[in-house]
Protein backbone atom coordinates (compact mmCIF):
# COMPACT_ATOMS: atom_id res chain seq x y z
CA UNK A 1 0.00 0.00 0.00
CA UNK A 2 1.81 3.78 -0.53
CA UNK A 3 2.08 5.97 1.71
CA UNK A 4 -0.60 8.35 2.60
CA UNK A 5 2.08 11.36 3.29
CA UNK A 6 5.40 10.76 1.75
CA UNK A 7 7.76 14.07 1.72
CA UNK A 8 10.98 12.82 -0.11
CA UNK A 9 14.25 14.56 0.21
CA UNK A 10 12.74 17.70 0.40
CA UNK A 11 14.67 21.23 0.92
CA UNK A 12 12.53 24.10 1.65
CA UNK A 13 14.47 27.62 2.15
CA UNK A 14 12.76 31.68 2.58
CA UNK A 15 14.25 34.24 1.55
CA UNK A 16 14.52 36.97 3.79
CA UNK A 17 13.83 40.58 3.56
CA UNK A 18 15.99 41.77 0.44
CA UNK A 19 16.77 38.69 -0.37
CA UNK A 20 19.92 39.07 1.88
CA UNK A 21 19.36 36.19 4.38
CA UNK A 22 18.02 32.78 3.35
CA UNK A 23 16.30 30.70 6.28
CA UNK A 24 16.68 27.21 5.63
CA UNK A 25 13.41 25.23 7.22
CA UNK A 26 13.61 22.10 6.20
CA UNK A 27 16.84 20.43 5.15
CA UNK A 28 17.02 17.12 3.37
CA UNK A 29 13.26 16.12 4.70
CA UNK A 30 12.43 12.31 4.27
CA UNK A 31 9.22 11.21 5.92
CA UNK A 32 6.41 8.35 5.04
CA UNK A 33 2.86 8.02 7.27
CA UNK A 34 1.09 5.31 6.21
CA UNK A 35 -2.66 4.62 6.21
CA UNK A 36 -4.23 3.76 9.69
CA UNK A 37 -2.17 5.38 12.17
CA UNK A 38 -1.79 8.42 14.20
CA UNK A 39 1.50 9.88 13.41
CA UNK A 40 3.18 12.52 15.82
CA UNK A 41 5.32 14.93 14.46
CA UNK A 42 7.63 16.84 17.50
CA UNK A 43 9.87 19.53 17.36
CA UNK A 44 10.37 22.97 19.51
CA UNK A 45 9.00 26.42 18.02
CA UNK A 46 10.62 26.93 14.76
CA UNK A 47 11.81 23.53 13.98
CA UNK A 48 9.84 22.95 10.52
CA UNK A 49 6.59 21.65 11.27
CA UNK A 50 4.51 24.10 9.84
CA UNK A 51 6.23 24.36 6.76
CA UNK A 52 6.39 20.57 6.12
CA UNK A 53 2.36 20.67 6.69
CA UNK A 54 2.15 23.74 4.32
CA UNK A 55 3.83 21.99 1.69
CA UNK A 56 2.01 19.06 1.98
CA UNK A 57 -1.30 21.11 1.79
CA UNK A 58 0.37 22.91 -1.53
CA UNK A 59 0.33 26.27 0.23
CA UNK A 60 3.63 26.30 -0.55
CA UNK A 61 6.60 25.03 -2.59
CA UNK A 62 9.14 23.06 -1.89
CA UNK A 63 12.91 24.42 -2.95
CA UNK A 64 13.94 21.41 -4.01
CA UNK A 65 12.30 17.71 -3.57
CA UNK A 66 9.17 16.45 -3.62
CA UNK A 67 6.44 14.53 -1.69
CA UNK A 68 3.01 13.25 -2.19
CA UNK A 69 -0.38 13.20 -0.63
CA UNK A 70 -2.94 10.65 -0.81
CA UNK A 71 -1.30 9.62 -3.66
CA UNK A 72 -1.03 12.51 -5.94
CA UNK A 73 1.71 15.31 -5.96
CA UNK A 74 1.18 18.16 -3.07
CA UNK A 75 -0.88 20.69 -4.05
CA UNK A 76 -3.36 18.41 -5.90
CA UNK A 77 -7.13 19.83 -5.59
CA UNK A 78 -8.65 16.22 -5.37
CA UNK A 79 -6.16 14.77 -3.00
CA UNK A 80 -7.25 18.33 -1.21
CA UNK A 81 -10.53 17.63 -0.77
CA UNK A 82 -10.31 13.82 1.24
CA UNK A 83 -7.67 15.66 3.69
CA UNK A 84 -8.90 17.27 7.10
CA UNK A 85 -6.75 20.11 7.66
CA UNK A 86 -6.69 22.47 10.86
CA UNK A 87 -4.16 25.34 10.98
CA UNK A 88 -2.28 26.43 13.81
CA UNK A 89 -3.73 29.84 14.43
CA UNK A 90 -7.43 29.33 13.41
CA UNK A 91 -8.49 32.46 11.47
CA UNK A 92 -12.30 32.06 10.76
CA UNK A 93 -14.50 34.66 9.61
CA UNK A 94 -17.12 36.27 11.88
CA UNK A 95 -20.11 34.09 11.47
CA UNK A 96 -22.35 31.28 13.56
CA UNK A 97 -20.95 28.47 14.16
CA UNK A 98 -22.99 26.63 12.36
CA UNK A 99 -23.13 28.55 8.97
CA UNK A 100 -19.29 28.25 9.38
CA UNK A 101 -18.81 24.79 9.72
CA UNK A 102 -21.77 24.30 6.97
CA UNK A 103 -19.75 26.32 4.95
CA UNK A 104 -16.38 24.42 4.78
CA UNK A 105 -18.71 21.33 4.07
CA UNK A 106 -19.88 22.62 1.11
CA UNK A 107 -16.66 23.71 0.23
CA UNK A 108 -15.78 20.14 0.09
CA UNK A 109 -18.54 18.99 -1.83
CA UNK A 110 -20.98 18.25 0.72
CA UNK A 111 -24.51 18.99 0.10
CA UNK A 112 -28.56 18.83 0.78
CA UNK A 113 -29.20 16.40 3.83
CA UNK A 114 -25.43 15.01 4.33
CA UNK A 115 -24.62 18.35 4.87
CA UNK A 116 -26.86 19.27 7.45
CA UNK A 117 -26.47 16.00 9.25
CA UNK A 118 -22.51 15.87 8.95
CA UNK A 119 -22.66 19.63 10.46
CA UNK A 120 -24.37 18.37 13.32
CA UNK A 121 -22.26 15.37 13.82
CA UNK A 122 -19.06 17.56 13.43
CA UNK A 123 -20.18 20.10 16.36
CA UNK A 124 -21.26 17.20 18.39
CA UNK A 125 -18.16 15.93 18.37
CA UNK A 126 -16.39 18.83 19.28
CA UNK A 127 -18.82 19.63 21.96
CA UNK A 128 -20.34 22.34 20.85
CA UNK A 129 -23.84 21.46 20.06
CA UNK A 130 -25.06 23.93 22.03
CA UNK A 131 -23.36 26.71 21.20
CA UNK A 132 -23.91 26.26 16.94
CA UNK A 133 -26.26 29.44 16.75
CA UNK A 134 -23.34 31.76 18.70
CA UNK A 135 -20.70 33.88 16.13
CA UNK A 136 -17.24 32.55 16.38
CA UNK A 137 -15.90 35.77 17.02
CA UNK A 138 -16.80 35.60 20.11
CA UNK A 139 -15.65 32.55 21.31
CA UNK A 140 -12.66 31.55 23.13
CA UNK A 141 -9.61 30.44 21.78
CA UNK A 142 -9.91 26.64 22.97
CA UNK A 143 -13.79 27.07 21.47
CA UNK A 144 -12.09 28.67 18.50
CA UNK A 145 -9.82 25.60 17.73
CA UNK A 146 -12.41 22.79 18.22
CA UNK A 147 -14.72 24.97 15.55
CA UNK A 148 -11.42 24.26 13.52
CA UNK A 149 -11.42 21.04 14.62
CA UNK A 150 -15.38 20.99 13.40
CA UNK A 151 -14.26 22.36 10.18
CA UNK A 152 -11.52 19.62 9.33
CA UNK A 153 -13.70 16.72 10.15
CA UNK A 154 -17.09 17.89 8.72
CA UNK A 155 -16.16 15.88 5.14
CA UNK A 156 -15.16 12.93 6.75
CA UNK A 157 -11.62 13.03 5.34
CA UNK A 158 -9.17 10.05 5.36
CA UNK A 159 -6.71 12.40 6.30
CA UNK A 160 -6.66 14.76 8.60
CA UNK A 161 -4.05 17.31 9.41
CA UNK A 162 -3.53 18.72 12.61
CA UNK A 163 -1.10 21.80 13.49
CA UNK A 164 -0.37 22.08 17.26
CA UNK A 165 -4.09 21.09 17.74
CA UNK A 166 -4.63 20.72 21.43
CA UNK A 167 -2.64 24.00 22.45
CA UNK A 168 -5.01 26.02 23.27
CA UNK A 169 -7.57 23.24 25.05
CA UNK A 170 -8.20 22.89 28.43
CA UNK A 171 -7.54 19.06 30.19
CA UNK A 172 -10.98 18.08 29.58
CA UNK A 173 -11.10 19.45 25.76
CA UNK A 174 -7.75 17.53 25.00
CA UNK A 175 -9.15 14.31 26.59
CA UNK A 176 -12.44 14.68 24.19
CA UNK A 177 -10.03 15.51 21.52
CA UNK A 178 -7.65 12.08 22.33
CA UNK A 179 -10.62 10.24 22.18
CA UNK A 180 -11.79 11.44 18.91
CA UNK A 181 -8.25 10.97 17.21
CA UNK A 182 -8.38 7.41 19.01
CA UNK A 183 -11.98 6.75 17.23
CA UNK A 184 -10.90 8.09 13.96
CA UNK A 185 -8.12 5.99 13.91
CA UNK A 186 -10.21 2.57 14.58
CA UNK A 187 -12.15 3.47 11.29
CA UNK A 188 -9.20 3.29 8.98
CA UNK A 189 -8.67 7.19 9.04
CA UNK A 190 -4.94 8.55 9.04
CA UNK A 191 -4.01 11.17 11.60
CA UNK A 192 -1.16 13.64 10.60
CA UNK A 193 -0.26 15.86 14.55
CA UNK A 194 2.11 18.15 15.15
CA UNK A 195 2.61 18.86 18.37
CA UNK A 196 5.09 20.65 21.31
CA UNK A 197 2.72 18.51 23.89
CA UNK A 198 4.93 15.61 24.44
CA UNK A 199 3.11 13.58 27.00
CA UNK A 200 -0.39 14.06 24.61
CA UNK A 201 1.59 12.11 21.89
CA UNK A 202 2.89 9.45 23.91
CA UNK A 203 -0.28 8.52 24.90
CA UNK A 204 -2.07 8.20 21.30
CA UNK A 205 0.48 8.06 18.31
CA UNK A 206 1.35 4.77 17.34
CA UNK A 207 4.62 6.51 15.68
CA UNK A 208 6.46 9.78 16.28
CA UNK A 209 9.10 11.84 14.18
CA UNK A 210 11.17 14.25 15.86
CA UNK A 211 12.61 17.49 13.89
CA UNK A 212 15.36 19.72 15.18
CA UNK A 213 15.76 22.97 12.69
CA UNK A 214 14.40 21.44 9.78
CA UNK A 215 16.34 17.68 10.50
CA UNK A 216 14.53 14.84 10.82
CA UNK A 217 16.32 13.41 14.19
CA UNK A 218 14.46 10.50 14.92
CA UNK A 219 11.44 8.26 13.98
CA UNK A 220 10.12 5.58 16.08
CA UNK A 221 7.04 3.69 18.07
CA UNK A 222 7.13 5.99 20.94
CA UNK A 223 7.42 2.57 23.19
CA UNK A 224 10.35 1.33 21.23
CA UNK A 225 12.01 4.55 21.49
CA UNK A 226 11.72 5.15 25.22
CA UNK A 227 13.34 1.24 25.90
CA UNK A 228 15.99 1.84 23.66
CA UNK A 229 17.27 4.57 26.06
CA UNK A 230 16.94 2.71 29.19
CA UNK A 231 19.19 2.35 31.26
CA UNK A 232 19.92 1.19 34.63
CA UNK A 233 22.13 1.83 37.75
CA UNK A 234 23.66 -0.98 39.59
CA UNK A 235 25.81 -0.39 42.57
CA UNK A 236 27.83 -3.34 44.15
CA UNK A 237 30.45 -3.89 46.58
CA UNK A 238 33.61 -6.36 47.19
CA UNK A 239 34.80 -5.67 43.00
CA UNK A 240 37.30 -3.58 42.16
CA UNK A 241 36.40 -0.22 40.14
CA UNK A 242 38.66 -1.65 36.90
CA UNK A 243 36.34 -4.47 36.79
CA UNK A 244 34.44 -2.33 34.41
CA UNK A 245 35.06 0.07 32.39
CA UNK A 246 32.29 2.23 33.30
CA UNK A 247 32.28 2.54 36.99
CA UNK A 248 32.84 4.92 39.22
CA UNK A 249 33.72 4.98 42.72
CA UNK A 250 31.17 5.14 45.08
CA UNK A 251 31.54 6.13 49.30
CA UNK A 252 31.62 2.74 51.60
CA UNK A 253 33.77 0.84 48.98
CA UNK A 254 31.10 0.61 46.72
CA UNK A 255 31.08 1.30 42.69
CA UNK A 256 28.59 2.06 40.28
CA UNK A 257 28.10 0.82 36.64
CA UNK A 258 25.70 2.06 34.29
CA UNK A 259 24.24 -0.58 31.57
CA UNK A 260 21.83 -0.39 29.08
CA UNK A 261 18.91 -2.25 30.26
CA UNK A 262 19.43 -5.27 28.14
CA UNK A 263 23.16 -5.47 29.82
CA UNK A 264 21.57 -5.83 33.13
CA UNK A 265 21.48 -9.14 33.30
CA UNK A 266 25.19 -10.31 32.25
CA UNK A 267 26.57 -7.11 34.68
CA UNK A 268 24.56 -8.54 37.13
CA UNK A 269 25.56 -12.49 36.72
CA UNK A 270 29.61 -10.86 36.15
CA UNK A 271 29.69 -9.12 39.41
CA UNK A 272 28.72 -12.11 41.62
CA UNK A 273 31.52 -14.43 39.50
CA UNK A 274 33.97 -11.90 40.50
CA UNK A 275 32.42 -12.19 44.32
CA UNK A 276 31.09 -9.47 44.42
CA UNK A 277 27.80 -8.48 46.17
CA UNK A 278 24.98 -6.20 44.60
CA UNK A 279 23.60 -3.29 46.42
CA UNK A 280 21.16 -1.94 44.40
CA UNK A 281 19.80 -1.83 41.11
CA UNK A 282 17.43 1.13 39.60
CA UNK A 283 16.45 2.19 36.24
CA UNK A 284 16.59 5.10 34.86
CA UNK A 285 13.26 5.42 33.20
CA UNK A 286 13.21 8.26 30.64
CA UNK A 287 10.11 9.91 29.55
CA UNK A 288 9.46 11.12 26.11
CA UNK A 289 9.84 14.35 27.85
CA UNK A 290 14.12 13.63 28.38
CA UNK A 291 14.37 12.11 24.94
CA UNK A 292 13.14 15.07 23.31
CA UNK A 293 15.39 17.41 25.49
CA UNK A 294 18.24 15.34 24.41
CA UNK A 295 17.53 15.18 20.52
CA UNK A 296 17.07 18.77 20.34
CA UNK A 297 19.48 20.52 22.51
CA UNK A 298 22.38 18.54 21.88
CA UNK A 299 22.42 17.37 25.22
CA UNK A 300 25.22 14.27 26.46
CA UNK A 301 22.87 11.44 26.48
CA UNK A 302 25.25 10.15 29.32
CA UNK A 303 23.84 13.31 31.22
CA UNK A 304 21.93 11.53 34.03
CA UNK A 305 21.94 14.27 36.81
CA UNK A 306 18.51 15.34 36.21
CA UNK A 307 16.88 12.43 35.60
CA UNK A 308 14.91 11.07 38.57
CA UNK A 309 15.62 6.52 39.56
CA UNK A 310 12.99 3.93 40.50
CA UNK A 311 14.54 2.22 42.65
CA UNK A 312 14.27 -1.71 42.71
CA UNK A 313 15.54 -4.81 44.62
CA UNK A 314 17.91 -6.77 43.44
CA UNK A 315 15.48 -9.53 44.17
CA UNK A 316 13.29 -8.19 41.67
CA UNK A 317 15.24 -8.27 38.59
N1 LIG B 1 6.96 32.68 5.52
C1 LIG B 1 8.16 32.60 6.08
N2 LIG B 1 9.16 33.42 5.72
C2 LIG B 1 10.39 33.34 6.26
N3 LIG B 1 10.73 32.43 7.19
C3 LIG B 1 9.79 31.58 7.60
C4 LIG B 1 8.45 31.60 7.07
N4 LIG B 1 7.74 30.61 7.66
C5 LIG B 1 8.58 30.00 8.52
N5 LIG B 1 9.80 30.56 8.48
C6 LIG B 1 10.99 30.13 9.25
O1 LIG B 1 11.18 28.75 9.00
C7 LIG B 1 11.55 28.07 10.19
C8 LIG B 1 10.54 26.97 10.50
O2 LIG B 1 9.29 27.55 10.87
P1 LIG B 1 7.97 26.70 11.10
O3 LIG B 1 7.78 25.76 9.98
O4 LIG B 1 6.87 27.64 11.40
O5 LIG B 1 8.35 25.86 12.41
P2 LIG B 1 7.43 25.19 13.54
O6 LIG B 1 6.06 25.04 12.99
O7 LIG B 1 8.09 23.89 13.84
O8 LIG B 1 7.46 26.11 14.72
C9 LIG B 1 11.65 29.13 11.26
O9 LIG B 1 13.00 29.54 11.34
C10 LIG B 1 10.77 30.24 10.73
O10 LIG B 1 11.19 31.48 11.23
MG1 LIG C 1 4.27 25.63 13.73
Amino acid sequence: MPAVLEFHDIIKEYRGFFRRRTVRALDHFTLQVEQGEIFGFLGPNGAGKTTAIHLAMGFVRPTRGSGRMLGQRFGNADARRKVGFLAENVALYHRPAETLVRFYGALNGLTGETLTRRTREALKTVGLSHESGRNVAKFSRGMLQRIGLAQAIVHDPDLLILDEPTSALDPLARYAVREMLLDWRNRGKTIFLSSHLLSEVELICDRIAVLNRGRLVRTGRPAELLESREEVEVVARGISVTSFPSAEVEPENRIRILVRANEQRSTIERIWSLGGEIVSVSLRKRSLEDLFLELTSGASPRDFTKIPTAPSSPEAI
